[in-house]
């Protein structure tokens, strides 16, 4: 064998690791924020003796996430009856958040609870924060 056969294999073996989708890094900011200002009273999301279940909310079947973003600015309070329990605690009013981050918290709730994806704009929330003129429930006016 004077021609030696020079087989060098070279087994290069990449490792591709893929690039996950920026939706984990856009929704770490949302589940700070879940974990802070609503896993006090929700827990992740099963509820507890004084706060409804998340989980089985009925607000992830709305077309719009009117609801959603309504009761975190304003809260709610008195006796309601939620997926057959009554409740009658106090969901404080958060209006210290901003509407970015009630936007965004919205947004990955629809994702964590019901895998929709919901796209909010900082925008939809300053309207239900403070609906223009013609859009707020008839003022009594002397
Ligand atoms: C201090 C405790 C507390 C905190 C903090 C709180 N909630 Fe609540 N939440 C409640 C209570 C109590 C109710 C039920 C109020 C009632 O009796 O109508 C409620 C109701 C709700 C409901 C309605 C569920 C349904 O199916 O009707 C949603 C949605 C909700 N909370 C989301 C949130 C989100 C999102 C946050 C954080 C931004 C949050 N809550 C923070 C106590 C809390």
């Amino acid at each position: 064998m004077n021609n030696p056969l020079r087989l060098l294999p070279t087994l290069l073996l990449v490792a591709i690791s893929p690039t996950i989708a920026s939706e984990t890094h856009e929704f770490s900011i949302a589940k700070t924020l879940y974990s802070e200002t609503c896993a006090t009273c929700h827990y992740d999301g099963s509820g507890s003796p004084s706060a409804p279940d998340l989980i089985a909310s009925s607000f992830w079947q709305d077309e719009s996430p009117d609801r959603l973003i309504h009761i975190i600015l304003f809260g709610q309070k008195g006796v309601s009856k939620i997926n057959g329990k009554l409740f009658n605690g106090i969901m404080p009013p958060m209006p210290y958040l901003t509407d970015e981050e009630i936007a965004t918290i919205t947004e990955y709730l629809f994702h964590k609870f019901a895998q929709r994806k919901m796209s909010v704009e900082h925008t939809q929330v300053a309207r239900i924060r403070q609906p223009l003129p013609s859009e707020e429930p008839e003022a009594t006016k002397d």
